[in-house]
């Protein structure tokens, strides 16, 4: 009996993993041929074993490129484009993925408005994170930040030496900083240390992890006080992105509803936002839609920028829209700031992203911060747009019966099934009957 406890599991190939998988969960020949399909599709190869071998070998090659534990590739979203942004000054096509079609579609058009006012107008505070060290079981607080404080020259040249190349650059380590101490539930003292680190133009986490490793031992021995965590913080308060924008009130008019009052609905909506944690998750949820869709596809770490983007909206201690919009003459100026760990060197290794930061174009942590911003205004204002006048199911459902209609490869009958289907309910079923019954007329 074949059960989950694997403790060598990291050491196998990917083939006997997906045996052990296989024969656990009852897989079929053609589950596990779908973990091959992504190395070449099976109609390229005349003979099938071929195939079988041909794939095995790009499979067992690409699981020891990307280590422990990998079974095959997971990559099923598309790679979409929203064209329209000018961002201070320059154009911009950004490269998206994500499963939600309706994203791209309502960023490229927020970004077309914006460009009426003038495009995006941006900010960047600079490349710095914090690498957190925890002493703790500490006596005398004051002493021990003392300590720390009279040998910073040192421990700041210690935490250099472990990255030369980003010294070289200007970056670096260059200060360290106290949270306030703690009185612990034990009666004691709990001390943190930042260290403040200029990263530059990579992500930062490797390079402040190791940093804030290595001089721990050094404040150990200079304190006498224990370390216990050692790690970066995605609360990137000293790395925020600013983008600001002015959406042309004229160009808001609906039918039945004048550009004014969609913007007054906007305001309406934002203000809502700003006062109710129910809303306010779910408005910042969508400026993350456009955000982690372009940190997806230029293989950047989503979760940190989505914790600190998080953590930000509530550093009032009530979580808040990450937004903010206001009426000036005949536009609404949208703003939004956000911490935006990230680097255009380092990240995941491949190919895709590469090329989609290439599309992008940003050349520095800063250029690529402001045009992520700016990507998160334009996903929060389409939304709004949206929300505040037909609602967004209306254009979701016709993007996601187009898709269905492609799906159901409906031909030359596309404009028609997609003219009922959008009618609802929007369903592959109903797709399939609509092609039917159109068939048989
Ligand atoms: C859906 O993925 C995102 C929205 O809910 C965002 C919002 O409500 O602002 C439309």
């Amino acid at each position: 009996m074949i059960t989950s406890e694997q403790p060598g599991f990291h050491k196998l190939s990917a083939k006997e993993r997906i045996d052990i998988i296989k024969e656990f969960r009852g897989l079929t020949n053609e589950d596990v041929d779908l973990l091959h399909e992504d190395f070449a599709p099976k109609e390229a190869f005349g003979i099938l074993y071929q195939w079988e071998e041909y794939t095995s070998n790009k499979l067992e090659e690409y699981a020891k490129k990307w280590g422990e534990n990998t079974i095959g590739k997971f990559a099923y979203f598309p790679l979409r484009i929203a064209p329209n942004f000018l961002i201070d000054g320059k154009d911009y096509f950004v490269p998206m993925t994500g499963e939600e079609p309706s994203v791209a579609a309502a960023a490229s058009y927020a970004a077309s408005l914006a460009r009426k006012g003038g495009g995006f107008e941006t900010d960047y505070t600079g490349s710095i994170m914090y690498g957190q060290i925890q002493l703790i079981d500490v006596k005398d607080p004051v002493e021990t930040i003392k300590k720390i404080s009279d040998a910073k020259k040192r421990l700041l040249e210690l935490a250099n030496k472990q990255d030369q190349k980003l010294v070289s650059v200007g970056g670096g380590a260059k200060d360290i900083e106290f949270l306030n101490p703690l009185k612990t539930k034990k009666g004691d003292y709990m001390v943190v240390g930042q260290l403040v680190v200029d990263v530059k133009d990579v992500m930062g986490a490797n390079a402040v992890n190791t940093m804030s490793e290595a001089i721990s031992p050094a404040i150990e021995e200079i304190t006498d006080c224990k370390t216990n965590l050692r790690i970066i913080s995605n609360f990137a308060d000293k790395r925020l992105a600013r983008s600001k924008a002015k959406f042309p009130i004229k160009e808001l008019a609906r039918e039945n509803l004048p550009g004014e009052e969609v913007a007054e609905r906007i305001l309406s909506a934002y203000e809502f936002a700003d006062n109710f944690v129910y809303r306010a998750a779910t408005h910042n949820k969508g400026i993350m839609n456009g955000i982690d869709a372009v940190l997806l596809a230029t293989g950047q770490d989503f979760r940190a920028v989505e914790a600190g983007a998080h953590a930000y909206a509530a550093r009032s201690g009530q979580y808040r829209s990450l937004t903010k919009y206001r009426i000036e003459d005949d536009f609404v100026i949208g703003e939004i700031e956000l911490p935006m760990a990230v680097g255009v060197y380092g990240g995941v290794r491949d190919p895709k992203p590469e090329l989609c930061k290439k599309i992008l174009g940003a050349k520095s942590s800063d250029e690529f911060a402001r045009s992520l911003a700016s990507v998160g205004l334009a996903q929060n204002f389409g939304a709004l747009r949206a929300l505040t006048t037909e609602g967004i199911q209306k254009g979701h459902m016709r993007l996601h019966a187009k898709q269905l209609v492609e799906q159901i490869g409906a031909g030359e009958l596309s404009e028609k099934v997609l003219e009922k289907l959008v009618e609802g309910p929007v369903t592959f079923d109903r797709a399939t009957e609509i092609l039917k019954d159109l068939k048989k007329n």
